[in-house]
């Protein structure tokens, strides 16, 4: 069963049967406000924190779904009847032959659009968030399609939230008490008693009819969103005051001769009406679109901004291949996934709903590898705050608040409060090995490398930027530390020690030993030396002690693999502290684990052979149509020296459910090992873009990862949660464009070294590098997966394995690449 279609053309997804089993979200906003907005119109916005800088409020497990949101109600006033734009909150019958209501919704790269044709009204509720203006903007348009004059109500709504997640959820003392609103000059101003330098706003371009501020005089005792009692009116109260529970609804009287289009602009924004609402609301007043006289409305200039915001990332680096679903996946929603996890972390979405702040240390440091090339500015950013979150020993902390460690975070004025989170000493938040993970400093090592080679910016390393406790060192000096830890936590086995958790938050092996960590282990020393060896061929001093150290440990490390953790068909997961093996052939129950199996190929640190029988015994024993399941076989019985996992129901999340994210991994081994068939076979087993028709199963949206889907040992096998917030997104965009289409960095140089499946002719990939373009051009005449035949670079013959060289600034490089 369908509910939309991917719009390429348009970089969209239409969704034109609104009545989805689970809401489908998109999220809006590139710097300070962020809103998570569903098709059907719910939704919530923040500013910089989901849980201490709530704008609108949400109602998580509530029924009717996912409510409140932010409505455009419209009223007929020749007859009371009223819909609104998004399908909901309203919810007009979608089969009644009589009236029939047609309602679509168009989610963009940043802004997502209602529709409605009702009664002879088109509709649209276009909303987006301007890349500077802390506001989020409605661009709502009416056209009357009758041949009679029609008098409508508009009215705009959103419901404000007491800014704090936990004051919404638990009323403490003096939250209905501690907040206000008030209305002048078309501009509602939401205050806080409590937090005075708090403000909201919501205004509109035109001066409205009424209005109310009090929420419970909007919707009125027993009724919902579904049927305010102001919009049956047609008319708010025009009350304001202080206490109780706040909302923004302004009305408008709108006239609309036949054929007649009309505009609004509603504004939700932050801040206080005196100090930004009333330049923003002159800023959107203006409506009227006129470009023969050089007339172009705020509105329309900054869509158009963001537009190109978004444009200008998808071309620095677009694929065209032969695979419809991954061109459109790479070029748009998987690269708005990625960034979306490294804009706004993880914690807010329809299922986690903001209430933790921060980021986590190691899904951090994996999502800011990919989006380099699209958004360095945020990315050199995000490493210099994991950098500052890292402690002298070398590890990260778990889950931190980047202002926190940040010199330069804006202090709240200091009025005492009853409600306010005190702030925390930073020392108060450095915790000790109990609560350390075993990877999350690993993944750092290799995304600062990856930054030094799409940059170029090689002085990066000598920044020095303070450890957690506030002694400074160079980036080079905290990579070093990173891998130091890792050596130092070491098992009887020669393995590495599990400590709290590694990726798998539910395997906490504490004094066992995790081989998923020996192997990153080994990754990150490679990555080390890319940038270690270069500096020690430079005399840089101590740069070549370093590089023996760490080639040393590498040989260990590639000994340990070989003799104590491959189990004869794929490598086993570890040991318990009790020195039990996990993830073996031995095991009753987690015979097979996924997540670590892709890694001695990535870390170069196995053979070609144990290479591809470790993913043959994935495809096996892991493999189904919806993606690999995270092990194999689920556990039943409680055992605790495993961890958590033996706790969780099977076939759900870390037990037994085919968790997205480790399913990247196989697809780069695959890639590396030259299979690119079985790469794109691994890609599309998990992609959300082949699950379009299929929403009867999957349920969440085909444009985004999800988290997990239930496994085949649950009645719901191949259902889809939790979507958005999941690395699965920079990975998959990692997996396919540096190692399917194989279009890597060295650190002065471009690498292309495909594997594709053989029945593909060729590939193209446009790719802006340093300032510079490459049009690379791959062609597959005899039909191979891998391996490169010859290589011209402008129509120069180029040495076959040798990188072609950064070219200068403003320069366009033409590559083509024959596979053979
Ligand atoms: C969640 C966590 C991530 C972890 C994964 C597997 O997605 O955010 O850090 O690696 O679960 O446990």
């Amino acid at each position: 069963m369908r509910y939309g279609f991917f719009d390429t053309a348009a970089d969209e997804y239409v969704i034109d049967r609104p009545d989805v089993p689970v809401s489908w979200t998109n999220y809006l906003g590139t710097k300070n406000l962020c809103t998570v907005l569903s098709h059907h119109g719910g939704g919530y916005s923040y500013y910089k924190s989901s849980e201490y800088g709530r704008i609108t409020r949400f109602r998580q497990n509530g029924v009717p779904l996912d409510r409140p949101g932010h409505y455009v109600y419209l009223r007929d006033d020749a007859d009371g009847d009223y819909w609104s734009v998004s399908w909901q909150p309203v919810g007009k019958p979608l089969d009644d032959p009589a009236n029939p209501a047609v309602y679509t919704t168009r989610h963009g790269l940043g802004y997502t659009r209602f529709e409605a044709q009702y009664k002879g009204i088109d509709a649209s509720q276009t909303v987006f968030i301007p890349l500077d203006d802390d506001v989020e903007l409605w661009d709502v348009r009416l056209t009357n399609t009758t041949d009679e004059v029609r008098e409508l109500t508009v009215a705009g709504y959103v419901e404000f939230s007491f800014h704090t997640i936990s004051i919404d959820n638990q009323n403490l003392q003096m939250s209905l008490y501690a907040s206000g609103s008030s209305y002048e000059d078309g501009i509602i101003e939401y205050d806080f008693y409590y937090e005075p330098w708090t403000f909201h706003y919501f205004t509109s371009s035109e001066t409205p009819s009424s209005y109310d501020s009090l929420r419970d005089n909007f919707v009125g005792p027993y009724r919902t969103e579904t049927n305010p009692v102001a919009i049956e009116r047609g008319e708010g109260t025009n009350q304001s005051a202080t206490t109780q529970n706040h909302c923004g609804a302004l009305q408008h009287k709108v006239t609309l001769q036949p054929g007649e289009t009309k505009r609004l602009v509603y504004v939700l924004g932050y801040g206080s009406r005196d100090g930004v609402g009333r330049d923003i609301q002159k800023k959107y007043a203006d409506v009227v679109s006129a470009p023969a006289e050089g007339r172009t409305p705020a509105v329309d200039a900054e869509f158009q901004r963001l537009r190109d915001h978004w444009r200008a990332k998808q071309d620095k680096l677009r694929i065209r291949t032969p695979h419809e679903g991954m061109n459109t996946m790479i070029n748009a929603w998987t690269l708005l996934q990625a960034e979306t996890c490294v804009q706004w972390s993880r914690f807010a979405s329809f299922v986690e709903v903001g209430g933790r702040n921060g980021l986590g240390y190691r899904d951090t440091a994996q999502d800011v590898m990919s989006v380099i090339h699209s958004n360095p500015v945020k990315t050199r950013q995000r490493i210099v705050e994991l950098l500052r979150a890292q402690v002298e020993a070398g590890y990260g902390l778990h889950l931190f608040d980047p202002k926190a460690f940040d010199p330069d975070a804006e202090k709240l004025p200091d009025v005492p409060s009853p409600t306010i989170v005190p702030t925390k000493d930073p020392k108060d938040l450095i915790h000790g090995l109990e609560d350390t993970c075993s990877d999350d400093h690993l993944w750092l090592v290799p995304s600062v490398v990856e930054y030094v080679k799409e940059t170029g910016d090689h002085g990066f390393l000598d920044l020095e930027i303070p450890f957690a406790e506030g002694t400074a060192a160079t980036v080079y000096e905290h990579l070093r530390r990173a891998l130091q830890f890792s050596a130092e936590q070491v098992g009887p086995n020669g393995v590495a020690l599990g400590l709290r958790a590694d990726w798998n938050d539910c395997l906490n092996l504490g004094g066992g030993e995790t081989s998923l960590v020996t192997f990153l282990h080994a990754w990150a020393i490679r990555a080390f030396l890319e940038v270690a060896e270069p500096l020690a061929a430079a005399g840089r001093p101590g740069a070549g002690d370093d590089v023996a150290r760490w080639t040393t440990e590498l040989d260990r490390i590639r000994g340990v693999a070989d003799s104590e953790l491959w189990d004869g068909d794929w490598w086993i997961r570890g040991y318990t502290r009790d020195g039990v093996k996990i993830g073996s052939a031995q095991n009753d129950e987690g015979k097979i684990f996924l997540e670590h199996q892709a890694w001695p190929v990535i870390a170069g640190i196995t053979s070609q052979e144990r290479g591809e029988r470790s993913m043959d015994s994935v495809r096996e024993l892991l493999g189904s149509e919806y993606g690999n399941h995270l092990n194999w076989p689920a556990f039943t019985k409680v055992d605790d020296t495993v961890g958590f996992v033996t706790r969780v129901y099977p076939g759900i999340k870390e037990n037994a459910a085919i968790f997205s994210h480790p399913n990247a991994w196989p697809i780069i081994a695959e890639a590396l090992l030259g299979r690119g068939d079985e790469a794109v076979a691994f890609y599309d087993a998990i992609l959300p873009y082949h699950q379009n028709d299929n929403i009867e199963v999957r349920g969440a949206e085909p444009y985004a990862y999800v988290q997990f889907l239930y496994g085949r040992d649950h009645e719901w096998f191949g259902k889809a949660q939790n979507p958005w917030l999941t690395g699965t997104a920079g990975w998959m965009y990692t997996a396919v464009t540096k190692y399917v289409l194989g279009v890597r960095l060295t650190l002065d140089g471009l690498v292309v070294d495909p594997s594709v499946p053989k029945d593909w002719d060729g590939f193209e990939v446009r790719r802006e590098w340093r300032d510079a373009v490459y049009e690379i051009e791959v062609r597959n005449p005899d039909h191979v997966s891998h391996g490169v035949a010859s290589v011209t670079v402008d129509g120069v013959e180029h040495p076959v394995g040798e990188p072609v060289p950064a070219a200068p600034a403003g320069s366009t490089v033409s590559v083509v690449v024959t596979l053979g």
